[in-house]
């Protein structure tokens, strides 16, 4: 069991759990290909980088349960594996980026032992990058952030969101782990609560100042000059916008308004240079998680519901894109 990773390999597929937190930090083994598709629907695992590694573990779990004794019949059942991983969320670039790269590894092997290796060492390799690049996006974007300062958050860009580290929140470990005192207010994040269930535990279990606060009271917060920076990670950067968890949109006008600098951080790997943000499917998830908090009814029973789980932010309300390779102030675009 290797609890500082949310997603790795020992003998087998493991996870982090997120749906058990923040009461629990319970492990789970991934059994099956299809156990993994329910555990990415559920967000069991979820947050983009985390979910670039679950695709290539993803191919490396389907390689290791297949019995096919040559390479073309393990690249069939692959390519199956592969389509249905990838369409089980369909908003994060990353999920497709690492179940690619995997069948890319193992698009050059000759043998199914091959096929085998190579993926989960793709895998493995993506899971170590993930991390490394994540502390280099930290220490880009530490820079950015001053002594005193306090910075809303959204989602959960965290470690939990990623293998490690964190995107957002990485930034803002960094400038702690620099010395500067960093005082975070994270947003709650309805309707699933990455915010006070994922962030607020990751924070405060890293003694990292942190105040919970309702996803409408960031306007408020920043009339009465409360937040000096807005950090937010993404699901997917296209030619003009970032996609990421609903509501961030609302956060990125706000700041606009009230002059705040608005913050993404992000890898390399989340950026979509072929397409805009009307190619980009959203995806829409079940009424139940608007209608129900914790199995209690808040809605009348049928009520039309719309629960988009992402929202796309023009790129003129990015006051920078924070990177492994640097910052950049659009419309100044990173080369991928
Ligand atoms: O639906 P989720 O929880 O997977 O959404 C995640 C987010 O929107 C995160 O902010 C994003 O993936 C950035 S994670 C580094």
């Amino acid at each position: 069991m290797c609890e500082s990773k949310t997603i790795w390999w020992d003998g087998g597929l493991w996870l982090i759990d997120q749906t058990c937190l923040p009461g629990e930090l319970l492990p789970l083994r991934i059994k099956s290909v299809r156990q993994l598709i329910e555990a990415i629907k559920t967000l069991r695992v979820r947050g983009a980088p985390a979910l670039g590694a679950a695709g290539a573990y993803g191919v490396a779990l389907a390689a290791e349960l297949s019995r096919a004794s040559n390479a073309q019949e393990m690249t069939i059942e692959l390519e199956i594996a592969a389509d249905m991983i990838k369409a089980s969320r369909p908003t994060a670039i990353n999920l497709s980026w690492g179940v690619d790269r995997a069948m890319r590894a193992a698009a050059l092997q000759e043998t199914a032992e091959e096929i085998r290796e190579a993926a989960l060492r793709e895998a493995e390799g993506i899971a170590e990058e993930d991390i490394r690049i994540n502390k280099l996006i930290g220490k880009n974007g530490a820079k950015l952030l001053d002594d005193g300062d306090h910075v809303l958050t959204h989602c959960n860009a965290g470690r939990l969101a990623c293998v490690g580290w964190g995107t957002a929140l990485g930034v803002i470990r960094s400038a702690v782990a620099a010395g500067k005192q960093i005082h975070v207010y994270a947003c709650e994040t309805r309707p699933l609560h990455q915010g006070s269930r994922l962030t607020a535990w990751e924070l405060a279990h890293d003694e990292i100042p942190v105040t919970l606060i309702c996803d409408d009271m960031s306007g408020s917060l920043m009339r009465k000059g409360k937040i000096d920076k807005v950090i937010v990670g993404a699901d997917r950067i296209t030619r003009d916008a970032v996609f990421n968890k609903i509501g961030t949109y609302s956060h990125a006008v706000l700041a606009k308004y009230h002059k705040v600098p608005f913050y993404v951080a992000a890898p390399l790997s989340t950026f979509d240079r072929l397409h805009e943000e009307e190619d980009i499917v959203v995806e829409e998830r079940d009424a139940e998680e608007i209608c129900t908090l914790a199995g209690v009814r808040l809605a009348p029973q049928g009520i039309e519901v719309y629960n988009p789980a992402f929202d796309a932010t023009p790129l003129e309300l990015v006051s920078g894109l924070i990177t492994e390779k640097g910052v950049f102030r659009p419309p100044l675009m990173p080369m991928v």
